[in-house]
C-alpha cells in the first residue's frame, strides 16, 4: 500500500512550522534515525525538529529516564515523535524502555498501535505462492492497558514459594476506543483490499472468559453498528496460523496489548522480517509517537548491518498523521523501489551496508522529485 489512507491525524498546522522530537535510543536506534532523517530536506516540508538524549548511555551517565514535565512539554508543544529503539544489557529490567517508551504511551494516552502488515515485494515473503496483494492489512493493537500497565508484584521472592502476578488490565472505555477506531480505519476508502471492509478480533475469550469476554461484547456491540462491514473473530491461536496460511483473508485486526504485540512481530516475518516494519503509537489528532517494530538488535549495532527501511516507512507514518500524506506516499514510493532494485541490506538478502541502503533511498527519493 503506497497510498495513505490515514484518518488519524492532526488538525491543519496554524501557520507555524511542525515540532518534531527525535529520540533516537539505543542499539541500532540511533544508525536507523540518522538515515531516516536524511528524507526530511528533500521531502521539502519544514519541520523543527529537537533531539531528545533518553537511552542507556543517558541512564547510565544521569540516573534520569523519563524527565518531570517531558510528557506535558510534548503533548503541548510537539506534533510527533520520531523514534528509534530503546534496550539495552547494561541496564537492568529494561527501565529506560519502561519509563520512556511505555511512559509515552501511557502518558501521552496514545491507545492505537498501528502497524501495517504490508508486502512490498512478492520475493520477501517467506509463505510459498503469496504476492503483494495477499499481505495488505493493518494491525490495531491496544496500546495503553492488558499486562502492560505493570499492576501485580512479586511475593516470597527469590524462595521457592516465589508466587508472582501480572493482571491483565482490560477497560470498557479502553477496549471500545481501540474497537471503534479499527472500523473507522477499515471505512476509510481504500483502506481495505476488499470490496466489503473486514475487521477480524483476536482474542483468547475461550481460556480468558472475563477479560476478553468484555473483547467479545464489546466488539459485537461496535460491530452491530456497522452492516456494511464483515466483522469476525479468532482466537490468537488460529489467528497467528492463518496470518501464516491465509494472510489474504485480513483488513483490519483488532487486538489487546500483548497480543498485538506477539502477532505484529509475525506480521514483519511474513513481509520479510523486522527490517520492514513501522508502526505508530496514536491519539487521534494529538501528538503521537512514531517508531519501527524492531528493537534495538544489540547483535548488530553498530556494524552498519541494520536495515534502515523500517525507519523511513515509520517516518512516512509520522508525514501522513502531520496531514503530510503525499509526502508519506512519495517516501514509501521510494522505499518500494529501492526494495524492488534489490537495493537492500543482509536481512533482506542484499549486500548493502545502513548507509548505502540510505543513499538508495535518497537517489529514488530525489529522483522522484524531479518527475
Ligand atoms: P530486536 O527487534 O531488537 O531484534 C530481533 C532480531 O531481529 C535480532 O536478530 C536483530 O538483529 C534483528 N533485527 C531487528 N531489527 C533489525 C533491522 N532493522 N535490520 C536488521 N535486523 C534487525 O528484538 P530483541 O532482540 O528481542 O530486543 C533487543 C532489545 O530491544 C531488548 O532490550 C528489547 O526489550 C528492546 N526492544 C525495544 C523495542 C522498542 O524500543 N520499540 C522493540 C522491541 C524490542
Ligand atoms: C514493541 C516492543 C515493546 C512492547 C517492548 C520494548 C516493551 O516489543 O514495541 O513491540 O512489547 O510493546
Ligand atoms: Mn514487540
Amino acid at each position: 500500500m503506497t497510498q495513505s489512507v490515514y484518518p488519524f491525524g492532526l488538525a491543519p498546522p496554524s501557520g507555524r512550522r511542525r515540532r518534531i522530537a527525535v529520540i533516537a535510543g539505543d542499539g541500532i536506534g540511533p544508525e536507523v534515525v540518522a538515515q531516516a532523517l536524511r528524507a526530511v530536506e528533500p521531502l521539502g516540508i519544514a519541520l523543527d525538529i529537537q533531539h531528545f538524549p533518553w537511552s542507556a548511555d543517558h541512564y547510565l551517565k544521569t540516573q534520569e529516564t523519563l524527565p518531570k514535565g517531558a510528557l506535558s512539554e510534548l503533548r503541548d508543544h510537539f506534533d510527533a515523535i520520531f523514534f528509534g529503539a530503546l534496550g539495552d544489557p547494561r541496564v537492568p529490567d529494561g527501565v529506560v524502555a519502561k519509563d520512556v517508551l511505555l511512559g509515552l504511551r501511557f502518558g501521552l494516552d496514545l491507545y492505537i498501535n498501528l502497524r501495517p502488515v504490508q508486502l512490498l515485494d512478492e520475493k520477501l515473503c517467506p509463505i510459498k505462492g503469496k504476492q503483494r496483494r495477499d499481505v495488505n492489512f493493518w494491525v490495531l493493537r491496544e496500546n495503553t492497558e492488558g499486562p502492560y500497565v505493570q499492576m501485580g508484584g512479586s511475593f516470597k521472592r527469590d524462595t521457592p514459594d516465589e508466587v508472582a502476578i501480572s493482571e491483565d488490565l482490560n477497560t470498557r472505555r479502553g477496549v471500545e476506543r481501540i474497537i471503534r477506531a479499527a472500523y473507522t480505519l477499515a471505512n476509510v476508502p481504500h483502506a481495505s483490499s476488499h470490496k466489503t471492509p473486514r475487521v477480524c478480533m483476536v482474542d483468547k475469550a475461550n481460556a480468558l472468559p472475563h477479560a476478553h469476554g468484555l473483547w467479545q461484547r464489546t466488539f459485537r456491540q461496535v460491530a452491530a453498528e456497522y452492516p456494511e462491514t464483515t466483522s469476525s473473530h479468532l482466537f490468537v491461536d488460529v489467528a497467528a496460523m492463518e496470518f501464516v496460511r491465509t494472510p489474504e483473508r485480513f483488513d483490519v485486526v483488532v487486538t489487546s496489548n500483548l497480543f498485538g504485540d506477539i502477532l505484529t512481530d509475525l506480521g514483519a516475518a511474513i513481509c520479510g522480517g523486522l527490517g520492514v516494519a513501522a508502526s505508530g503509537n496514536i491519539h487521534p489528532g494529538r501528538c503521537s509517537l512514531f517508531e519501527p517494530v524492531h528493537g534495538s538488535a544489540p547483535d548488530i549495532a553498530g556494524k552498519g548491518l541494520a536495515n534502515p527501511l523500517a525507519a523511513f516507512l515509520t517516518l512516512a507514518m509520522l508525514y501522513d498523521h502531520l496531514g503530510e500524506s503525499q509526502a508519506g506516499d512519495r517516501l514509501r514510493r521510494a522505499v518500494e523501489q529501492v526494495v524492488l532494485a534489490g537495493l537492500v541490506t543482509r536481512d533482506l538478502g542484499g549486500q548493502l551496508s545502513t548507509s548505502e541502503c540510505g543513499d538508495a533511498v535518497l537517489r529514488a527519493l530525489t529522483g522522484a522529485t524531479r518527475n
